[in-house]
């Protein structure tokens, strides 16, 4: 079986972190993003997956140079310009001749979902469409379903408007489509699955969900980037655990590392304090400096005091400075 994985977006809520690094490739647990979800992929019955590439696709084809991971082949399909996330699944599926049911995954969803049981859950309901679903507290950040008792989506709304949600239940960015599907994307332009299509099939009475309570979460915003790792930490994930701190990073043996994750190479000086945060691959927090709740790629200076935070790779703290709820660089 096929699953086309769209990786094509630009980042802009990490753009600190993404300038270099694609979201999908950002390490969870030293790892990238995306490896985790190949994985969680080929659990569930998938052989081949498409990476639906757009911006920056080196990183990809440098990550699977002999296009595999694992059991599971990698194709890469590079779009000549963004599509939007219906165009890039058209474009990723018809440049791999996909003609069976086939699986598409938003690439910065972190989920313990059942891939396997979600295509079983679609094959009952004979569905053209079936998407995971998972009810939130505040789902006006994502696509809502208002769902029948049957399983049936009766209408599709991408990011309403607060207060005009028809349900709590949020399209939690894992599909299973019929081949049908692509007959509704025309080829060459840009198409939205949750604005065009879903809406669409949903009409025809032929749009399912399945609502799990699956842990879940959607890593594309900081807090939620620094909750996909340090939740990892903890006993809240059913796969994935590993070492908080990497073999090749540097910590002095008079610094403290709490509830956070110490990247590939990073180094973290004498007397600094490291809470709830994540160290990306060579990040440096220098002595006596502390860093809570934030996402480190660059420099934290001496004696500097980083707090809900987030610092680019070329984002540098300087020594005394306190930055509190901030960026480096600055967001323009
Ligand atoms: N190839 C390609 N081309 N990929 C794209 C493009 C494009 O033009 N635009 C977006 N993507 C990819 C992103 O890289 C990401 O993996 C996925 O499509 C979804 O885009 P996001 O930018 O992360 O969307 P979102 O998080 O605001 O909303 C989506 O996910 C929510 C669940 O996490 C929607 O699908 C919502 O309906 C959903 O609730
Ligand atoms: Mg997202």
């Amino acid at each position: 079986m096929f699953a086309v994985v769209l990786v094509g977006g630009v980042g802009p809520r990490l753009r600190q972190l993404t300038k270099e690094v694609p979201k999908p490739m950002l390490p969870v647990l030293h790892r990238p993003m995306i490896e985790h979800l190949v994985e969680r992929l080929a659990a569930g019955g998938v052989t081949d997956v498409v990476l639906a590439l757009g911006f920056k696709p080196e990183p990809f084809q440098t990550a699977f140079p002999d296009g595999r991971h694992g059991d599971v082949r990698v194709h890469y399909a590079v779009e000549p310009e963004p599509l939007d996330t219906a165009g890039a699944i058209g474009f990723a599926a018809r440049a791999v001749g996909v003609d069976d049911t086939f699986v598409v995954a938003n690439g910065d969803v972190m989920t313990d979902l059942d891939v396997g049981a979600l295509v079983a859950a679609h094959r009952r309901f004979e569905s053209e469409a079936t998407i995971h679903l998972i009810g939130v507290e505040d789902p006006s950040a994502f696509g809502v379903v208002d769902l029948d008792d049957d399983g049936r989506v009766r209408a599709f709304v991408e990011k309403p408007r607060p207060g005009e949600e028809p349900s709590n239940l949020v399209n939690a960015g894992t599909y299973v489509f019929e081949p049908a599907v692509l007959d509704r994307i025309p080829a060459g332009r840009k198409v939205s699955v949750e604005r065009d299509v879903f809406p669409g099939i949903a009409a025809d009475g032929a749009l399912y969900g399945v609502s799990t309570d699956d842990y879940w979460l959607d890593a594309g915003r900081p807090d939620l980037y620094r909750a996909a790792n340090l939740d990892l930490l903890g006993d809240r994930r059913v796969h994935d655990r590993c070492e908080p701190i990497a073999v090749t990073s540097t910590v002095d043996p008079a610094s403290t590392v709490a509830n956070s994750i110490v990247g590939e190479r990073a180094v973290v000086g004498a007397g600094a304090r490291v809470v709830d945060s994540v160290l990306l691959p060579d990040a440096v927090v220098e002595a006596g400096a502390s860093v809570t709740r934030s996402l480190v790629m660059g420099v934290v200076g001496r004696d500097a005091d980083v707090v809900d935070s987030m610092i680019g790779s070329d984002g540098h703290v300087a020594d005394g400075v306190r930055l509190h709820d901030g960026t480096a660089p600055e967001t323009d």
